[in-house]
C-alpha cells in the first residue's frame, strides 16, 4: 500500500468520496468539485491510500484552519478521513492499516509545512469520524458541542488551542410562510445531499415557503451565523447527520406547510 497526493486522474474519485457506485452520492451534485475548484488555492491538501493492486481505498483531506469552520491559527484541520468500508464498489478496506497510514502521512505533511499542529473533529459515538479513533492516535480533546468533539495534536509549544465555532444567529419565523434556511459549505457530499434533497423537496410548493441558501465556505457567512452545514425549518434546526432521505425531508417540510396554511398537499 502507498499514500499519494491527489492527482488529476483521481479527482473524480475524490469528489465522490470514493463512492462512484453510490446513487446517494450522485444526489449530492457537483458541489464538492465546485468547492474544490474555488478553494484549492487556500491550501487544501488531499492524500489517497492505494493498495498494491492500484485501487484507491482511502482518503484524507485537510486545510489551514483559518479557512475552515473551526476557530484557530497556524493549524491544519482534517475535514475528513475515510477508508472505504462498503462491500460495494472497490470493497471494504477498513482495519488494514490504511487509516493509520493516511493520518500519519497528513501529520508528517503538516509538520513539514511548518504548522504548529493538526486538528480534527470527531463524534463522541462509535460511528463516522470516531473521536475515540483519534484519541487512540494521540489526539487530545479541546472542545465539545453536543455530539461533536474537537481534538488536536500540537507539534509546537507555541501552538494555540483551537475551538469550535458557536452558532451566532438563528433564522426567524415568517408570517404565512415556512422559512427554510440551507447552509452548505461544499466539502462534504453527505451535506451536499441534504442541500440538493431540500431544493427538490420544495418543488411545487414555492408559494408556501421562503428559501434562503448560504454558502458557508464564504467567511462572511460563517462570521455572521457561526454555522457551516445546516438546515433550518423556521427557527428549528433539522438533524442532518446522517443525511435524512429525500422523503423524510419532504415530509418535514410538508408537515410545516400543512400546519401553516391547512393546504391540501399529497
Ligand atoms: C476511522 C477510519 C479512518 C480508520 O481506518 P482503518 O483503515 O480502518 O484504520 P486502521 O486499519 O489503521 O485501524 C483500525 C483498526 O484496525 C486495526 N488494524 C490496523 N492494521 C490492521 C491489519 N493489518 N490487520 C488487522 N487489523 C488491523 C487497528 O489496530 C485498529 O484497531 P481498532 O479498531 O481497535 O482501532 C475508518 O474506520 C473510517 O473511515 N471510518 C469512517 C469515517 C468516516 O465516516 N469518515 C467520513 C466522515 S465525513
Amino acid at each position: 500500500m502507498k499514500i499519494i497526493n491527489l492527482t488529476p486522474e483521481y479527482e473524480h474519485l475524490y469528489f465522490c468520496c470514493l463512492e462512484d457506485w453510490s446513487d446517494d452520492i450522485k444526489e449530492a451534485g457537483n458541489h464538492k468539485e465546485l468547492w474544490y475548484e474555488k478553494h484549492k488555492d487556500k491550501g487544501i491538501r488531499v492524500k489517497l491510500a492505494i493498495n498494491d493492486e492500484g485501487v484507491v481505498g482511502g482518503m484524507i483531506q485537510y486545510l489551514p484552519v483559518e479557512h475552515s469552520f473551526v476557530i484557530g491559527t497556524d493549524l491544519y484541520l482534517i475535514l475528513c478521513i475515510w477508508v472505504h468500508g462498503h462491500k460495494k464498489g472497490c470493497g471494504n478496506f477498513q482495519k488494514k492499516g490504511m487509516g493509520t497510514a493516511l493520518l500519519e502521512a497528513a501529520e508528517n505533511d503538516v509538520k513539514e509545512l511548518g504548522s504548529s499542529g493538526i486538528v480534527s473533529w470527531g463524534i463522541g459515538l462509535p460511528f463516522f469520524m470516531r473521536a475515540s479513533w483519534f484519541k487512540k492516535h494521540g489526539y487530545e480533546q479541546v472542545d465539545k458541542n453536543s455530539m461533536i468533539r474537537l481534538l488536536w495534536k500540537p507539534f509546537s509549544k507555541k501552538a494555540i488551542k483551537p475551538s469550535l465555532m458557536k452558532q451566532l444567529k438563528s433564522p426567524e419565523k415568517i408570517d404565512g410562510k415556512v422559512n427554510i434556511s440551507l447552509f452548505k459549505n461544499g466539502w462534504c457530499p453527505a451535506f451536499n445531499m441534504v442541500y440538493e434533497r431540500t431544493l427538490r423537496a420544495v418543488n411545487g410548493i414555492e408559494d408556501n415557503i421562503i428559501i434562503n441558501t448560504y454558502d458557508s465556505a464564504e467567511r462572511n457567512v460563517l462570521n455572521e451565523w457561526g454555522l457551516s452545514d445546516a438546515l433550518f425549518l423556521d427557527n428549528k434546526q433539522v438533524r442532518t447527520g446522517p443525511p435524512p432521505s429525500f422523503k423524510k425531508i419532504q415530509k418535514k417540510i410538508y408537515r410545516k406547510v400543512k400546519k401553516l396554511k391547512k393546504v391540501n398537499i399529497q
